[in-house]
């Protein structure tokens, strides 16, 4: 006989790095600023992950920043950021009357610039997140994260440097995700994030050029973050999955696929309040579960 289970239990409190969140639904870097904008929001999700804080600050990318797809967008924003110290002395005393986990998502050029930064924000938030999609500049400008060797050393001299959680965030692009998770939990990483954008391009048909050149996220990419989920599920550490989420039940197959929380990205562009539908929706989904 088939019954239904609901999964209030599942976003309720849980504990994941050691560290109690209020629910396991946190937004993604990059797409709320440092959420202070929407304190609501931010106030009721387990955790914020800050828009990508370099070494220097950065004005990003000239228009057009971002292009909408079929099913996603496309953008070039060029981690836009104050640097991380007017972060530090700005920005970082306001995010700590957050009633959310903060982790600083840390975009480094070098290895050392990854070491800087994390170093120089030290332990006055609940961790950090590693993005290591960004090109390696010392070495041919590969991005970190395509190489296990290479990831494997930001992670090592980051975990010097701090004993706060350490998740490291993955890119999608040209790598098998399952080999750079591997490298970086044998490097010392508490967790993985995954997926970061994808490369994509749109072109401007009537100038016969390229219009944006960027990273495509969004629900084109869900299929493909599921598989990725699931693919670096056994790596040893817990996983935060995201890619293309917009409801309860996208949230629920990522948590399926083997994800300890999800984190909501480009949704939120279109509706800032998504998280909290997005929690609603998976509280109250009930999944049939059969008896055998
Ligand atoms: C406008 C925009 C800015 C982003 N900035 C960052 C960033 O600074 N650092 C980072 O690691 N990821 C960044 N991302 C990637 C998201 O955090 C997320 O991994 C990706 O968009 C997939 O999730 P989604 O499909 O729900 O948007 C950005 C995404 C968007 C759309």
């Amino acid at each position: 006989m088939d019954r239904y289970l609901t999964l209030g239990e599942l976003i309720s409190m849980c504990e994941i790095f050691g560290i109690t969140f209020k629910n396991r639904i946190f937004i993604a870097s990059g797409v709320f600023g440092f959420g202070l904008k929407y304190k609501k929001v931010t106030n009721n999700v387990g955790a914020i992950f800050t828009k990508g804080i370099t070494l220097k600050p950065r004005m990003g990318n000239p228009p057009p920043r971002i292009f909408e797809t079929p099913c996603g967008l496309i953008n070039w924003v060029g981690l836009e950021n104050p640097g991380v110290d007017k972060f530090c002395k700005e920005v970082l005393p306001e995010l700590q009357n957050l009633r959310c986990k903060i982790f600083v998502n840390v975009a480094g050029f070098s290895l050392g610039e990854y070491e800087q930064i994390v170093e120089k924000i030290g332990s006055c938030v609940d961790g950090f997140e590693l993005n290591i999609s960004c090109p390696n500049v010392e070495k041919g400008s590969a991005a970190f994260g395509q190489d296990p060797r290479i990831a494997a050393s930001v992670v090592s001299r980051v975990r010097k440097k701090t004993s706060l959680p350490l998740i490291v965030k993955l890119t999608p692009n040209f790598c098998d995700p399952l080999l750079i998770a591997r490298a970086c939990v044998d490097a010392g990483a508490d967790g993985i994030s995954l997926i970061n954008t994808l490369y994509a391009m749109a072109f401007d048909i009537n100038k016969r050029k390229p219009l944006i050149t960027g990273g495509l996220s969004g629900p084109a990419i869900k299929p493909f973050a599921l598989y990725c989920v699931n693919r670096v599920k056994d790596c040893g550490v817990p996983i935060i999955g995201m890619g293309g989420i917009v409801s309860g039940k996208d949230a629920y197959e990522f948590l399926l696929a083997g994800a300890s929380a999800v984190a909501i990205g480009s949704a939120v562009l279109r509706d800032p309040y998504a998280p909290l539908q997005i929690l609603r929706e998976l509280k109250k989904l009930k999944v049939r579960i059969r008896d055998s």
